[in-house]
């Protein structure tokens, strides 16, 4: 492959990235809380039941905001019974995953996690079979300090300071009809207005997102956004987009190329959220909030891996197992939210723990990494700071990407794939700048030069790649570190100048000190 040209300046950056770009979320679905984050009884767990080992991989993940409790779950969820003495929880059955709920895990438990792992708390309300007044009642038992009856109830239930919880979801998902209590465009947006002006008259510094699409390919896209937000566009901060990439095909430089998609349906929701804005004179922004983003396929469509007979309690559903194309898309992904840093302030790998997640774990047993665990703890941990824009030249490929919407066959053109995908993040404190780069050719080496004026030198911190000959390799509880980064070493700095070669399919991170 010809040489890839990259130029960067200092002061010519998308914008700062928020520290809640680096989130992800725990659902009550499979062995995403119970077994997962809680396990009381396992060896490593504390006197709360959570589970320290996971705890320790969640800290080296280092995500920023944790959403909770759906997903799909919350659409039938009684946040009461999730709260109160453990003993006079009701047991329900689950219809989101067809599961028997305990309740031995809830909103208190959840707070309490978070505070442990230094996450903020992320809450969604029930939008689905219940309304706005159980949620403005789970802001009231939240964030209201005391002498109110639910305040004074989370009191009595051992929490004596609020929780102050911030971010808000209004639902989710609620144009899919997998969802429990789905809505129209119409009734949602009524609904969630009313919804958002409840909660924040109960507290007037939380923060509220309105569901959008649950995905690019709904029949309602674009329709849906605009229509919600004619309703509800002076009642919230935030709208939601969520994406699950697939390769059903097995296309793998589809695959490869899909992350772009996600770029689109960025610019697609900023323009209709804008749109709206201009119709009101606005020059109130409306802020993207992608809660919901992963590779995932494998469970995805397929009954048997989707749900167990005989509503069990916390069975083993949706444990995708991810391999190392996996992690590369999903690194691809990575690079559209921090390319999209000005508009898209929020965002949740979906799931943490076991349930389609970088963490896995075995009840009882030990927990690991799987191969998507890297490109998130880079993009984490090296991704704070100022996004720099990039003028990138570099060769592309064409292709069309299988995205199928229930029995419908729908294909995505991608005309002009560039092999490389690129972000570039300076941290001003650390004087570092971090460049991500995605070869996305299946075949050849990559030599790239990029040039980073308005610095005076650069020099080599620390380069890694994640690449292997076998795309198919994954991590398993008997081989946990199959898959993991090596030391990138054709790389070389001089003066204002980065030299690299990067390996056919591979996902690259090289910190330049500055
Ligand atoms: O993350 C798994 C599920 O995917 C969530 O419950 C739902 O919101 C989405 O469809």
């Amino acid at each position: 492959m010809r040489e890839v040209s990259v130029h960067l300046h200092r002061d010519f950056a998308i914008g700062e990235a928020d520290r809640r770009l680096f989130g992800a979320f725990v659902e009550h679905l499979g062995r995403c809380i119970y077994g997962g984050i809680f396990e009381p009884g396992h060896a490593s767990a504390d006197g709360h039941g959570f589970r320290q080992d996971v705890l320790a991989l969640v800290r080296e993940l280092a995500p920023t905001i944790m959403r909770y409790p759906g997903g799909n779950f919350v659409s039938g969820y009684n946040w009461e019974d999730g709260v109160g003495p453990v003993e006079n929880r009701p047991r329900r059955l689950d219809l989101a995953w067809l599961s028997t709920e305990t309740n031995r895990f809830g909103t208190n438990e959840f707070v309490d996690w978070c505070r442990l792992a230094g996450i903020e708390p992320m809450l969604a309300v029930n939008l689905g079979t219940r309304g706005a007044d159980a949620a403005r009642n789970l802001v009231e038992y939240c964030n209201h300090p005391g002498g109110t009856a639910l305040s004074d109830l989370r009191r009595n239930h051992g929490w004596e300071q609020p929780h102050g919880i911030r971010f808000w979801c209004l639902g989710n998902e609620m144009d899919g009809p997998w969802q429990m209590e789905s809505k129209t465009a119409e009734t949602y947006g009524r609904i969630a207005a009313e919804a958002a002006k409840m909660m924040r008259w109960v507290d007037p510094t939380i923060e509220l997102a309105i569901c959008g699409s649950s995905g690019r390919n709904m029949p309602t896209f674009g329709r849906w956004e605009e229509t919600v937000l004619e309703h509800a566009f002076d009642h919230v901060e935030h709208i939601s987009l969520h994406t699950y990439i697939n390769n059903y095909a097995g296309d793998t430089a589809a695959f490869l190329a899909s992350p772009d998609l996600m770029d689109r349906f960025i610019e697609e929701v900023v323009a209709v959220a804008d749109a709206v804005a201009a119709r009101r004179r606005s020059s109130k922004r409306i802020w993207l909030s992608f809660d919901e983003w992963n590779v995932w396929y494998r469970t995805r469509r397929n009954q048997e891996t989707r749900t167990k007979p005989g509503w069990p309690a916390a069975p083993p559903i949706l444990e995708e197992v991810y391999d190392v194309e996996d992690a590369l898309v999903f690194g691809g992904m990575c690079i559209a939210l921090l390319n999209h840093a000005d508009r898209v302030k929020t965002a949740c790998l979906a799931q943490l723990v076991n349930v389609i997640a970088p963490i896995m774990t075995e009840t009882g047993g030990p927990a690991w990494r799987q191969s998507i665990f890297w490109p998130f703890a880079h993009f984490s941990n090296f991704g704070r700071g100022r996004v720099l824009r990039a003028q990138i030249d570099a060769p592309t490929y064409t292709a069309t990407y299988y995205d199928p919407r229930g029995a419908q066959d729908l294909y995505f053109p991608l005309p002009r794939v560039p092999y490389l995908k690129f972000a570039a993040v300076h941290e001003e404190q650390a004087r570092l700048l971090t460049l991500f780069a995605l070869n996305r050719s299946l075949t050849d080496e990559m030599p790239v030069r990029v040039s980073a004026e308005g610095y005076s030198k650069l020099e080599v911190e620390q380069a890694l790649q994640l690449c292997d000959p076998d795309l198919n390799a994954t991590n398993t509880r008997t081989r946990p570190d199959r898959v993991k980064p090596s030391a990138l070493k054709r790389v070389r700095a001089q003066g204002t100048e980065l030299h690299a070669t990067l390996m056919p399919a591979s996902w690259n991170v090289i910190r330049l000190k500055v």
